[in-house]
């Protein structure tokens, strides 16, 4: 059970379309004349980012998706990194770039990326729609961010609360209202 929330709007679905066209810019031009090219969005939250950033990036590319466990169904993030899924291609000497919802404290995206890195991929890059640099805890940075955002748990845009609000289009941020929201009968 989750206690009672509202979502307040922090990022916008325009201000989003905007940003992935110029990371996709950005990506094709780094990558520019490669044919190995493999997008690797971590499930699940990269879902909805992969998609539409993939269809930006003016490129051959393969997508692949791997699936590391951080947060259970709680507002903690465990530190122990586990492999749900792998994935199918093999990596060694492909450019990879990983695809990444929210860097938080960077456990999860510090796990991905020693794993995938030791299989001797070309190049590896990270690109994360969102980062939190305020609850960082292991030094890591993608290569390429969205946004910066302040310490607040945010959904939508594939990213969930309790695996709700995946679907909403825009970057919402939960403000639990406790007792009753307002206005509410
Ligand atoms: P990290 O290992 O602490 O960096 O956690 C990264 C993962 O935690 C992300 O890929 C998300 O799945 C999840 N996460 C971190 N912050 C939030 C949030 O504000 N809302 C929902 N999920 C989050």
């Amino acid at each position: 059970m989750t206690k009672p929330y509202v979502i307040d709007e922090l990022i916008s679905a325009k201000a989003i379309a905007a940003r992935i066209e110029d990371l996709a810019r950005q990506i094709s031009r780094h990558y520019a004349g490669t044919d190995k090219l493999v997008v690797v969005g971590l499930l699940r939250g990269s879902f909805i980012f992969i998609a539409d950033l993939v269809r930006e990036i003016d490129l051959p590319v393969e997508v692949d998706f791997l699936e590391a466990s951080s947060y259970g169904n709680a507002m903690e993030t465990s530190r122990e990194v586990r492999i749900l899924k792998d994935l199918r291609s093999a990596i060694e000497g492909r450019d990879v770039l990983v695809v990444e919802d929210i860097v938080d404290t960077g456990f999860t995206l510090h796990h991905v990326v020693n794993l995938l890195k030791s299989r001797n991929p070309a190049r590896l890059e990270v690109c994360a729609l969102l980062d939190k640099p305020a609850r960082r805890e292991v030094p890591i940075r993608a290569t390429w961010t969205g946004f910066e955002i302040p310490d607040e748990f945010v959904v939508g845009y594939g990213i969930d609360y309790a695996q709700r609000n995946r679907n909403l289009p825009f970057i919402g941020k939960v403000r639990f209202t406790d007792p009753a929201p307002e206005g509410a009968a």
